[in-house]
């Protein structure tokens, strides 16, 4: 196990690495534990819950609304939940995002800690503070900046994670490498999937490589003003073609790196081989590089996206491997390279 302590303005998180589950009790200091799981989850580790209070909501991102909100407060009332209560959300990231949520507003906030259980959840979704949920299908509409007390990482869970979910996770790793890290990219150009699915220690270090990552960026830039926008990089086409296709998040985020990519090139008109380099590593790991979305339906979504501002819209673009700025483009610009993405 290794403890590291991650300093943000509002909140000092213990970070466990490669840690046992049954540490929870120790790390919510003598509160009331409940647990919030979904039904999978629940499934698969039923014994791990055992003897404690447990609430389990329905899988998948379709949930993470405002009736399971409702439910899970509801829940939390009738087992007699208080100030003194500590939730811990244990799953993926609409799990997290989810509980982290409910915690920051029940009784105005009680405390809460994550042991995030997808390759998504554990270097993206838990880190940062972000909870939230979505609302009419516009993705994490309504949240907070909260963060929890703790991250617990017990990779044992991810025995049960479905082969799509590890791709999936994986969008998100490949996405720090592009914006961040040219010799994480090297590395994962030299293993695959399978790799890391089978050792141990790989993905302890890999994990614990890309929560760094993500800490760091979140750390400089907590509120969102400039350095924490990079990790949008893939996501402002990526999102709408989510809810426009019902993509898992991570393969939607996967065509719309591409799709950025493609634009990056446009945009400095330097054709290098960012694009081939970017499509091989996604596509070695899995991951869809090509998509026929509906470009008129994914605008509107874009359109409605809360980080649009004025005329424009921060997009992310990929200088080099390694290296990605925030550009403002006008809206009837990326309306125009929107419709004109080959993306096969
Ligand atoms: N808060 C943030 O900063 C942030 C960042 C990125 C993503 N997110 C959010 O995270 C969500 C996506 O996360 P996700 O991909 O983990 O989704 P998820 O929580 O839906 O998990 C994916 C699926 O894997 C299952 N699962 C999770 N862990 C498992 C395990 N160990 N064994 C077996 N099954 C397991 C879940 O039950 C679910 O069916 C989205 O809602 C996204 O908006 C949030
Ligand atoms: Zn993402």
């Amino acid at each position: 196990m290794e403890k590291e302590l991650f300093q943000f303005s509002q909140k000092q998180v213990q970070v466990l690495f490669d840690a046992t589950f049954n540490l929870v009790n120790e790390l919510s200091g003598g509160k009331k534990l409940i647990f919030i799981t979904d039904q999978n989850l629940f499934n698969l580790h039923e014994e791990k819950f055992k003897g404690y209070q447990t609430i389990i909501i329905p899988a998948g991102e379709a949930n993470k609304n405002q009736a399971t909100v409702n439910q899970v407060i509801n829940e939390l009332i009738a087992i007699g939940a208080d100030r003194k209560s500590f939730i811990v959300g244990v799953g993926g990231g609409v799990v997290t995002d989810l509980a982290g949520f409910v915690a920051s507003i029940f009784m105005r906030g009680i405390s809460f800690g994550f042991v995030p259980t997808s390759i998504l959840a554990m270097v993206d979704a838990a880190v940062g503070g972000k909870n939230g949920i979505d609302v009419g299908g516009f993705k994490n509409m309504v949240g907070v900046i909260r963060h929890p007390e703790f991250l617990l990482y017990d990779y044992q869970f991810l025995k049960t994670l479905p082969e799509e979910e590890w791709r999936s996770g994986f969008a998100e790793i490949i996405k720090h490498a592009c914006i961040k890290d040219r010799g994480l990219f090297t590395f994962l150009q030299n293993k695959k999937l399978s790799d890391f699915q089978n050792e141990h220690k790989l993905i302890a270090d890999l994990v614990k490589q890309n929560v760094l990552i993500k800490y760091k960026v979140v750390s400089e830039d907590e509120n969102e003003n400039g350095e924490r926008q990079l990790l949008n990089f893939g996501h402002t086409i990526g999102h709408a073609i989510e809810h426009e296709c019902t993509l898992m998040h991570g393969y939607a985020i996967s065509i719309g790196m591409v799709a950025a990519t493609e634009i990056s090139e446009k945009i400095d008109g330097i054709n290098d081989n960012r694009i081939v380099l970017v499509k091989e590593l996604l596509k070695k790991y899995g991951l869809p590089t090509t998509s026929n979305f509906d470009r008129e339906k994914a605008w509107n979504i874009m359109l409605a996206d809360k980080k649009k501002s004025g005329g424009y819209l921060n997009f992310i673009v990929l200088d080099e491997i390694g290296k990605a700025s925030v550009k403002q483009l006008a809206l009837p610009k990326l309306h125009t390279y929107l419709t004109e993405l080959s993306l096969s």
